[in-house]
């Protein structure tokens, strides 16, 4: 009898084999193998560049009803990370990057600071303003030298006309540490601290000259040990603030050449912010001006990694790569918003791309991204057989975290969700991504997305767990301990539309749909 071990092909056996069709995520399914992991186990950590490492494979997509700062904030904190869309002015995306490095990270590099001569009334209206959650404060002179600490407990309506000045413990009860002193290891030098000084819920930090700079707080330092014995890790950078990403367009000046100065210029903003990726997020990544661009940033920032795309085929791969891209999206017309096969005829289905893009990736010394059409865990395991990360938009904007208001339509919550080549994002902004001018946007442009609603998903956690749980239960069929062993393990094999059926729930009544399977 013919030896049947080998019965469903690998993806070099498997794809080329399936031509002249081009397959995407329900054409195929994955077959199971020898196991001895238990899903929990199996670890999703993957790095996309030398320096970009994740906890987990999931990006939140670069669209303006997807990522801005809340979103990116709770991605990082989940082990993802979330790209910030660029339908918006320069000032605003750095300020949203800002955000999202500036969230709870233990040291607080900028702290908010008063001077002695303020009113605690002037203190109050300013936390008011600001919407502050906290109310104690350093206070420092004019050249930032360390005067005293304002403590919460005075800054209050009754002291209203009393200075700061008179309220402040002085600079001889003040509790700091040199800057060098924690140079090593902050978090832990700050936890002992904490530990030592029963009662003291600051610790300043002071250079040589006592001028302030830094903060840590009691609060921030237990919410992060509190991290270290959860399952799922935030993703961090090396002065543990959480890791964010940004997409840029390739802007051109009006005689249609590359606007240099305006990139170099607002990447070198987002950088000494300390993003930590940058997207040069287009539709057509195969082109001069994506090309240029990311050239462009790999000459001017060195060590920063660079995604760059879409493309769908090895040449697109092997040309951005060569630019110099860390990283490249994948994916042309896939998305659950997108009309672009519909508009322009073009595009291939998902999982081929991935598998052409993967083989040009592994020569190519490059990660990839599977970038659209993702609506269910079971898409997340099989694009995760030939690619390093995910980025998901439909599947994440209907979470509480998405830009945008919760509308209610017959008793039903819905977020609108859209395609950054509808005509309304375009007049936005978006029209770059498309190769379009902003103001053809109203008139010539032919729109490449449509204008939607998400069933509201609430908060992005629980949608991540589900998420997470199906990409395991799926290495764990594999056998595969990590993503590496489930591109290694994965053994494919075609689904007719019968076979689609059976895939799916049928012959029943549904009583409940699981969230993490695509809404009917
Ligand atoms: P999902 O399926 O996750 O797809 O909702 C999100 C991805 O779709 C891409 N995108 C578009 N593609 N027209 C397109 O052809 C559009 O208007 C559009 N908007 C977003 C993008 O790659 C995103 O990550």
């Amino acid at each position: 009898m013919e030896d049947l071990s080998n019965f469903f092909p690998d993806a070099d056996a498997f794809f080329p084999r399936s031509l002249p069709v081009g397959l995407t995520f329900d054409d195929i399914s994955l077959a199971t193998r020898y196991s001895d992991i238990l899903p929990r186990d199996a670890n999703l950590a993957v790095s996309l560049s030398d320096s970009l490492h994740l906890q987990i494979p999931i990006l939140s997509s670069d669209m303006d009803t997807v990522t801005e700062s809340a979103m990116a904030i709770r991605m990082a904190l989940n082990g993802g990370l979330g790209l910030i869309h660029y339908n918006m002015s320069d000032d605003a995306q750095v300020r949203e990057v800002a955000r999202v490095k500036n969230h709870i990270h233990g040291f607080i590099r900028e702290p908010i600071k008063v001077h002695p001569d303020q009113k605690i009334g002037e203190v109050l209206d300013r936390i008011s303003r600001k919407s502050f959650s906290f109310s104690t404060f350093p206070v420092v002179d004019e050249n930032n030298h360390l005067l005293g600490l304002l403590s919460g407990s005075c800054v209050k309506e009754r002291y209203r006309d009393r200075s700061v000045r008179e309220a402040m413990t002085p600079r001889s009860g003040v509790y700091t540490l040199p800057e060098s002193a924690i140079r090593k290891n902050p978090i832990e030098t700050a936890d002992r601290f904490f530990t030592e000084h029963l009662g003291i819920h600051k610790l300043l930090i002071v250079d040589d000259q006592d001028r302030l700079c830094g903060l840590f707080t009691l609060s921030d330092i237990e919410r992060i040990e509190d991290e270290a014995s959860r399952i799922v890790k935030p993703a961090r950078d090396g002065q543990f603030r959480l890791l964010c990403g940004a997409a840029i367009a390739s802007h051109r000046n009006p005689d249609g050449s590359l606007d240099a100065d305006r990139i170099v210029q607002h990447v070198g903003r987002l950088v000494e912010e300390g993003v930590d990726a940058v997207a040069v997020s287009t539709a057509h990544g195969f082109s001069r001006g994506v090309g240029d661009s990311v050239r462009l940033l790999r000459e001017q920032f060195r060590d920063l990694t660079l995604i760059a795309g879409n493309v769908t085929s090895a040449d697109g791969v092997e040309f951005l790569a060569g630019a110099g891209a860390d990283c490249v999206k994948v994916g042309q017309g896939p998305g659950s918003i997108c009309t672009t096969r519909v508009v322009a005829g073009v595009g291939i289905p998902q999982m081929t791309a991935l598998y052409v893009a993967s083989r040009a990736a592994a020569k190519a010394k490059v990660t990839i991204l599977a970038d659209g059409g993702i609506t269910k865990s079971g898409d997340m395991v099989k694009a995760l057989t030939l690619a390093d990360g995910l980025i998901c938009g439909g599947l994440l904007a209907g979470c509480d975290e998405a830009p945008g208001r919760i509308m209610e339509i017959n008793g039903k919550l819905y977020k609108q969700y859209r395609g950054m080549g509808s005509r309304e994002a375009m007049k936005e902004g978006s029209a770059a991504r498309y190769g379009h001018d902003k103001k053809d946007a109203t008139s010539k442009a032919a729109p490449e997305g449509i204008e939607a609603l998400k069933e509201s998903a609430g908060p992005l956690d629980g949608v991540l767990r589900e998420l997470i749980g199906g990409i395991q239960s799926g290495m764990g069929y594999l056998g595969a301990p990590d993503l590496a062993a489930l591109r290694k393990n994965a053994r494919y094999i075609r689904v007719s539309p019968a076979g689609q059926k059976e895939a799916a729930p049928h012959d029943v009544i549904t009583v409940k749909a699981s969230t993490n399977s695509a809404s009917e």
